[in-house]
């Protein structure tokens, strides 16, 4: 190829080329090691001093003014690749800005409360931090009594300094002077004591949840942890009875697992048992059982009616009102109604188990 054919092919080919990479064959192609206007070059030591000079200034000036298209290509085709890359596409979809997770422990509480105070039910919380008074003794369960072992206690040393004076109803002016024995410090191990805690600061009839954190020293497993969450329920007035406790947990129940979310239309599907059973602070006890569809029976809340002693210490009498009391674990809930099967999963802090909700 003499010189003439080299500079038009170029051009051509430099002019054809749509990517930089194309480009960058077409300059090897010319200007690389074997490339054609290299192979002129070399071959000028085979000729004549004057063809040298001739072809040889000639040849050189190609080469520069090629090395001045290549490069003024290459900006050209990087530029639009660039632009490429980085065109704004109004149509596009935009991306989804990954937003948190509401964990369905927060999900059952909210769903918990909002079906109690359409029951007219008031929703109070206590300390997480209580006393021997509040959690053992005024609930019918004192020192040395069997029944303790029931409840496995975190229990915390009484000369550091813990915020539980800080609770307080709003009106003050009702509240009776507490019992100050037996300040030991512990983890509540139920809900139970604001069970105490609320009856001491207000005169019946009322109806109360206690939704909360509840503290267990024991070792964990599948369906147990050292903390988890339980609703406390407390109805007390002058003729309060058990045909009343059966209707207020039904009619939870039934809403709780509604057709909405796929199990039981309107609670027709869901089956009550009531078996007798012991709590200390209840006189008869009992346990409730449910099955959904024809599925297995479930165990989901203590309950009985409020034992006089209780009543005793909160000074009201026994012989004027009676009521009823609840406890039901939150986590328990929740496992039944989104099919989780460790209720380690929920403080795990994994958000594979938080994203699907
Ligand atoms: N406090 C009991 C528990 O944690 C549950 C319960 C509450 C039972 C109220 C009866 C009445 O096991």
């Amino acid at each position: 190829m003499n010189l003439e054919e080299i500079k038009k092919k170029a051009i051509e080919n430099v002019s054809s080329a749509k990517t930089t990479e194309e480009l960058q064959n077409i300059r090897v192609a010319v200007m690389g090691r074997k490339g054609g206007l290299t192979e002129v070059l070399k071959s000028l030591k085979d000729l004549s001093i004057e063809e040298k000079k001739k072809i040889g200034a000639t040849a050189n000036e190609l080469r520069d003014e090629l090395e001045e298209l290549f490069n003024a290509k290459e900006k050209e085709l990087k530029k639009q690749e660039r632009e490429a890359k980085f065109r704004i596409d109004v149509t596009r979809p935009g991306h989804k800005i990954s937003r948190g997770n509401t964990h369905p422990l927060s999900i059952i509480d909210k769903e918990v409360r909002r079906i109690f105070s359409s029951m007219n039910f008031s929703v109070v919380e206590g300390p997480e931090i209580e006393t021997e008074y509040y959690n053992f003794d005024a609930l019918n369960i004192p020192a040395e009594h069997p029944a303790r072992d029931m409840w496995d206690t975190f229990w915390l040393k009484n000369n550091q300094q813990f915020p539980i004076s800080n609770f307080q109803f709003p009106n003050k002016s009702e509240i009776k002077k507490p019992k100050t024995k037996n300040q030991k410090l512990l983890m509540r191990t139920h809900t139970s004591p604001m069970q105490i805690r609320y009856m001491e600061t207000r005169n019946p009839p009322f109806q109360i949840i206690v939704p909360g954190r509840v503290f267990r020293y024991e070792a964990t497993d599948a369906s147990h942890e050292t903390n988890f969450y339980q609703v406390e329920g407390l109805m007390v007035g002058e003729d309060i009875n058990l045909a009343n406790f059966k209707f207020v947990v039904e009619e939870f129940f039934k809403k709780f697992f509604s057709a909405e979310d796929g199990f039981a239309s309107d609670g027709e599907k869901i089956e009550f048992r009531y078996r007798p059973s012991y709590f200390p602070f209840v006189e008869p006890g009992l346990e409730v059982d449910i099955r959904i569809g024809k599925g297995k029976w479930l165990e989901v809340m203590g309950a009985g009616m409020v034992h006089r002693n209780v009543f005793d210490a909160v000074r009201y009498n026994p012989d004027r009102v009676q009521g009823f009391a609840f406890g039901m674990g939150l986590d328990r809930l929740a496992m039944i109604k989104y099919n989780i099967p460790d209720i380690r999963l929920f403080y795990s802090g994994d958000v594979r188990l938080t994203k699907q909700f």
